[in-house]
């Protein structure tokens, strides 16, 4: 939903890491988990953009203190290696891109692999959806989104940041098109609303459905996925593919539970990132950010 639920404290040299409890998605996210998921991939960013900037950092992350999550420390000078600047310059390019993947061919495998192995270097794994899965992910999908849509708590929520987003957080319907037919749905922000986006020429027929999966559910493994997920989507950015990410389907307790049978037993499922060639070659618009003094606290002077 766009929340940006982290908030970072700068003392000397190290910047501390929390979940924002203002920021909660009460009827969409009760344990906090995407929250946490969000701020892993946050702190991946800041690992990225420190390193690009030569420095060495060494990240604590805390596992049993509630709304703080990790602390960052500059350990030294190091040059920054060739994944971290190729990361790093697809930070401004990033964005979620809900089009229908081009109905053209599949990612090359040895691609999914480069993407799995940012996954792996992060703790994590990517599953790869086969065709004979995918149905049931959809299946799974439907069901999900049919269960939150049902909640009118999860409306009201979906509402407050789209329809009513706050300044500088939310989904707005510039980054939305309409719901086009797809073996796997994607979230319904807009519903009977507005969307800005064009479709473009893909049908997602040849989308790739990648579940993110951790070794465990502690908020240390959320934490990670977080990670996991931001240097995969940056690593999918700079070459060039089109990518968003689902998490309906884990918000569900019972969908999420016919994911990890897909995983059967390997992994914890976290998140699920559907990634292709692009369906239109225009870039999707940038999201709105807050405003750095709302989750930056740099302390007294
Ligand atoms: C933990 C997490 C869960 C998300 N779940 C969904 C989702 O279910 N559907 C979707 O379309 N986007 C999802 N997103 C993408 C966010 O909506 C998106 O990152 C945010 O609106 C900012 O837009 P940007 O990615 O273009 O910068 C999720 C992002 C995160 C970090």
């Amino acid at each position: 939903m766009n929340t940006q639920p982290w908030r970072w404290r700068l003392r000397d040299a190290t910047l501390e890491l929390s979940r924002d409890p203002d920021r909660r998605l009460d009827a969409v996210d009760p344990d906090g988990r995407m929250a946490t998921v969000s701020c892993g991939a946050a702190l991946h960013h800041v690992r990225v953009a420190l390193a690009v900037r030569g420095y060495e950092v060494a990240v604590r992350r805390l596992s049993d203190t509630g709304d703080r999550l990790a602390v960052v420390g500059v350990t030294g000078p190091a040059p920054p290696s060739p994944s971290a600047c190729e990361m790093a310059a697809a930070i401004r390019h990033r964005h979620s891109d809900r089009r229908p993947i081009a109905a053209t061919s599949r990612v090359d495998d040895d691609v999914i692999a480069v993407l799995d192995s940012a996954a792996g270097n992060e703790g994590c794994k990517l599953f790869r959806i086969g065709d004979a899965e995918r149905a049931f992910l959809g299946a799974a999908v439907d069901q999900a989104q049919r269960s939150e849509r049902d909640d009118p708590a999860y409306r009201r929520e979906l509402a407050a940041w789209t329809t009513h987003r706050p300044p500088g957080a939310g989904v707005s319907f510039e980054s939305l098109v309409a719901a086009v037919p797809r073996p796997v749905a994607v979230r319904d922000f807009a519903g009977d609303g507005e969307t800005g986006l064009f479709p473009g020429f893909g049908d997602d027929r040849f989308a790739d459905y990648l579940v993110l999966g951790a070794p465990a559910d502690t908020a240390l493994d959320q934490l990670r996925a977080g990670e996991a997920t931001s240097a995969v989507w940056l690593t999918a950015t700079a070459r060039g593919l089109a990518t968003s990410v689902m998490s309906d389907v884990l918000e569900v307790p019972s969908t999420r539970a016919a994911v990890g049978r897909l995983l059967a037993g390997r992994a914890e499922p976290q998140l699920v990132i559907r990634t292709g060639i692009q369906g239109h070659p225009v870039p999707p618009p940038a999201t709105s950010r807050r405003a750095l003094g709302e989750v930056l606290d740099e302390g007294p002077p």
